[in-house]
């Protein structure tokens, strides 16, 4: 099912190509919604000068041009060169019931489906996880979701820490400790257990010394010190499955790729890299040194493949997956759903991938960069004794608080149910309240924000799909033969809708806009996009509401139609809620 957006899109190129030429055919026709009309195009502002001539009269040009027969009632052009367009009214009609009956609310399939590895989460073994990783696995999730759900194929990476020089006195730590207690230890409780292996390192030369011995031993594979280290990815995944179940993320432990499992082709990546004179070692260390990253004092910056002691580090590791990921998973697209301060380093190594031809042309390689959560002095989000906030914690305190909310707005919800909602409405409020704000900036984690019923929050929008599914259900129990069909997300043959009302029309625009947003995101990979659209629909469908009476119409076929419109709002709702990972219940 074509959107307007699209559809406007695809005539404007159109008409762009038949006015001036097929050189134009790549203009972007920049067709937007506007506050003049329905839809605006800027293509001719952008044209201008390509073509010498004034907007406004390309523009004019345009609007005579374009071939919307069917699609708008009219077309017009404005100063300084928009073009304008109005939807005809039969076609948003015929569109909006199209909409109701799509289980895609719809959303089109991609035309050109993609391999996308998406690598996100990527937590750390023996180390609990922070609000950093709470981040990407929000965002990688909803990405995973959304571009899964446009029809692309998404292979999920979980890049967790899983290798390196702290696995020789951690092992040596649990055996000191005692191999079973750690996994009585629960292991939950790794941040204590990572200090006290640190601070015996630190502190006890003897035991430094194994520790260093063991991290050799590791390194050359010895089957007993690989048996102990899989003791502790073990534990680790345990914890990690716990945090995701409670978040509801689609992660699972086959997407686990850690940084070991490169360790066999990282002496391969060194050879190739030097061999072919992309890296050379300097001062013992084999680096790539890239003219276009430059340090403080202008020197080209170098990355280390191959540290002076012979060991590799995150760069060879990445690397090596970066070849993994477009030769044998066949990605034609890599997201790294990475905080922002890794920038630099992601783009040497896209660099350096591109350079030794593992990165192609072909294939795009994207850092998903997102900020800090900041506490209400806008400082690292922490505890009050200075430690990083325990996940699986602040979880269930948001599960808690959205309880007590909703036991307070709805009493009358059974025991149960209100288990389920709470934990549907906690969990929502933290990932939307991620979400919602651009990824790129930082946010303040508010509690009190987070799960308000009101403004631009996840149990906003839940609480405004629960009232569309409260409205179905009276009119069902008054006896309305359609709203049963409604319920069970069906439309029966025959039923129309009709668009006489100007609130009726701006929800029935504001809906099929619903793919333009999914698609956006598809793009830009901007999930508040998604939020935003979400936000603005509820609204829209809140004026509505107040307009046009819905079990009090004026006549049974206006009523049957405004409840189409209700059950197609709450079908967005649903469907985009679920794209970003955010439960839809049906009461709250
Ligand atoms: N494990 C790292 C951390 O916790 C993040 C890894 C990100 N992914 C990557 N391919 N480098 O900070």
């Amino acid at each position: 099912m074509a959107h307007p957006a699209s559809l406007l899109a695809d005539t404007v190129r159109k008409a762009v190509v038949d006015a001036f030429g097929p050189e134009h055919a790549g203009a972007d026709p920049a067709v937007h919604r506007s506050a003049f009309a329905d839809y605006q195009a800027d293509v001719a502002l952008r044209l201008a000068r390509a073509v010498k001539r004034p907007p406004l009269e390309i523009a004019e040009l345009l609007a005579q041009k374009v071939e919307v027969s069917g699609l708008c009632s009219e077309v017009r052009a404005s100063r300084p060169g928009f073009v304008n367009f109005t939807l005809d009214r039969a076609f948003l009609e015929r569109s909006v019931e199209a909409l109701a009956r799509d289980e895609r609310a719809g959303v089109p399939r991609a035309e050109r489906p993609e391999t996308v590895v998406i690598d996100y989460s990527a937590p750390n073994v023996a180390k609990e996880m922070h609000v950093g990783h709470l981040r990407t696995t929000v965002i990688g999730d909803a990405l995973a979701r959304l571009l899964g759900f446009l029809g692309h194929r998404v292979i999920r990476q979980n890049h967790i820490g899983d290798w390196g020089t702290p696995f020789g006195m951690l092992i040596e730590h649990m055996l000191d400790i005692g191999v079973g207690a750690t996994d009585e230890l629960g292991l939950f409780q790794f941040t204590e257990f990572y200090q006290a292996a640190r601070k015996k390192f630190d502190d006890d030369p003897a035991f430094a010394d194994r520790s260093r011995k063991r991290v050799v031993l590791l390194q050359q594979g010895d089957a007993e010190t690989l048996a102990l280290w899989e003791r502790l990815v073990e534990a680790s995944r345990v914890y990690f499955r716990a945090v995701y179940d409670k978040l509801g993320v689609l992660l699972e432990d086959s997407d686990i790729r850690g940084e070991s499992a490169y360790n066999a082709d990282l002496p391969g990546i060194a050879d190739e890299l030097e061999r072919r004179g992309i890296a050379r070692v300097d001062d013992g260390a084999l680096c790539v040194f890239l003219p276009e990253f430059t340090g403080r004092d202008n020197e080209p910056l170098p990355l280390i493949v191959r540290k002076r002691d012979g060991g590799y580090g995150y760069a060879a590791t990445d690397l090596a997956a970066l070849r993994y990921r477009v030769e044998t998973l066949g990605a034609t697209r890599v997201l790294y759903v990475v905080g922002a301060p890794q920038h630099q380093h992601l783009a040497m190594v896209f660099a350096v991938a591109k350079r030794a031809g593992w990165l192609p042309d072909s294939v795009r390689a994207e850092h998903v960069a997102f900020g800090s959560i900041l506490d209400e002095n806008r400082k690292m989000f922490r505890t009050r004794a200075g430690e990083s906030v325990r996940l699986l914690a602040l979880l269930d305190e948001a599960i808690e608080r959205a309880e007590r909310a909703i036991r307070e707005k709805n009493p009358e919800l059974p025991a149960e149910e209100r288990a389920e909602v709470a934990r549907q409405v906690g969990i929502g409020a933290i990932k939307y309240a991620d979400l919602s704000t651009e990824r790129i900036k930082d946010y303040v984690f508010d509690w009190s924000r987070m799960l308000a019923f009101e403004g631009n929050t996840g149990p906003y929008l839940q609480y405004a799909h629960a009232r569309i599914c409260s409205i179905l259900r009276k009119a069902n129990e008054t006896g309305i033969a359609l709203a049963s069909d409604l319920l069970r997300g069906q439309v029966p043959e025959g039923v129309r809708v009709e668009l006489g009302e100007p609130a009726e029309r701006a929800l029935a625009i504001e809906l099929l806009d619903f793919a333009a947003a999914v698609d956006a995101v598809g793009v830009a990979l901007q999930p508040h996009r998604l939020c935003s659209y979400l936000y603005e629909l509820a609204n829209t469908f809140t004026a509505f509401y107040e307009a046009c009476p819905v079990l009090r119409a004026d006549n049974p076929a206006l009523r049957d139609s405004r409840l189409v419109l209700a059950a197609a709002t709450r079908r967005v709702l649903a469907t985009g809620l679920g794209v970003l990972g955010i439960a839809a219940p049906a009461r709250m």
